[in-house]
């Protein structure tokens, strides 16, 4: 069900990030949402953001996710009725500033309906985070942040991808290289299955949730992703594509020993992810996958990253 902010008409969205990873992907599909008066739209973003993406018609409004910020963030949530984050990860616990205006602004008004925080990741269980400790730079972090809001009665969604599909073909983020036809497996990851996430399935998605679900989306944890290919279809797929077998590479035992003491963030979540393809440990929660999707094959999304 959609509610529309009554000046409007239209539903009021803000989005923070537009410039990141995930937020410019949002960006396009959030503004034609906007031209086609399905969402008001309104960018908040910092003192000197790069604006030169937005439209002069899309209203922005200046954030300041610290102490000093609090009247300027309570103006930028006003009115808002969805608001979605997508910071970068040294950010991340600052949006706790955005719960505190969030609170102030609407204990006044009702008019949040749900905060989209910036999470976009997995679900972590302890195991993983006791093997791999530097998973507490970020983990914990997220999830304070939702505790937070839920002690101060702040409607909190977190929405969860998987990993990006640029990240695991291109970016090699998980070993597998598909430009030079290689895979890399660990455990059972050739019978278990990755999730993997599109831009454009997650933008997608997200409108669609938050324009069809508007009233629905507080307290939930939503996996979205739209292809789960298991090892053995990937190595099909790159066969296919390549004309030849990849070639496969065992993440040994010892590697993940070794990986696990890691001292860098990204370093603890590839070897995470490894883990959880590998031990098929998604974790329990809501899938929303292939929703309307009329999108690329496995072989067409691989293709782009030759
Ligand atoms: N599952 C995956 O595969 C995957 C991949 C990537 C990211 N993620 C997750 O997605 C989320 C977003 O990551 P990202 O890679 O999109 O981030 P990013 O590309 O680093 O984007 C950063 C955005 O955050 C804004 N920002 C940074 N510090 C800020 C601050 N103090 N106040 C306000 N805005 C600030 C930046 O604004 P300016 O324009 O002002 O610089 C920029 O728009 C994170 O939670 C991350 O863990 C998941």
């Amino acid at each position: 069900m959609t509610t529309t902010s009554s000046s409007t008409g239209s539903l009021k969205v803000g989005l923070i990030g537009h410039t990141g990873n995930i937020g410019s992907a949002l960006l396009p599909r959030l503004l034609d949402a906007h031209r086609a008066g399905q969402i008001e739209l309104l960018i908040l973003h910092r003192e000197g953001s790069d604006l030169s993406k937005i439209p002069s018609t899309i209203e922005k409004r200046i954030i300041q996710l610290d102490e000093h910020g609090r009247e300027i963030n309570r103006a930028a949530v006003d009115g808002v009725e969805i608001l979605i984050s997508t910071v970068a990860d040294p950010a991340l616990a600052s949006q706790t500033y955005l719960l505190d205006a969030l609170h102030e602004a609407d204990s006044h008004k009702k008019t949040l309906k749900t905060f989209i925080h910036s999470d976009f990741g997995v679900s972590w269980t302890p195991e993983e985070i006791r093997r791999i400790p530097k998973l507490k730079d970020l983990v914990p972090v997220k999830a304070n942040l939702v505790n937070r809001a839920k002690d101060l009665g702040v409607p909190i969604t977190d929405i969860r991808i998987g990993l990006l599909d640029s990240f695991f073909f291109s970016l090699k983020f998980l070993g597998t290289d598909a430009k030079s036809n290689k895979i890399e497996l660990f455990r059972g990851a050739l019978h278990n299955p990755i999730r993997l996430t599109t831009l454009d399935y997650l933008s997608r998605s997200v409108l669609r949730l938050i324009t069809e679900e508007t009233e629905a989306l507080d307290g939930r944890t939503i996996h979205v992703f739209d292809k789960s290919p298991t090892g053995q279809e990937l190595v099909d797929a790159l066969t296919a594509i390549h004309g030849s077998e990849p070639a496969i590479v065992e993440y040994t035992e010892a590697r993940f020993d070794q990986n696990s003491k890691t001292t860098e963030t990204i370093s603890a979540i590839s070897t995470g992810l490894k883990f959880k393809w590998g031990e098929n440990s998604w974790g329990e929660g809501e899938v929303y996958s292939g929703h309307g999707h009329d999108g690329e094959s496995l072989e067409e999304i691989i293709k782009r990253y030759l």
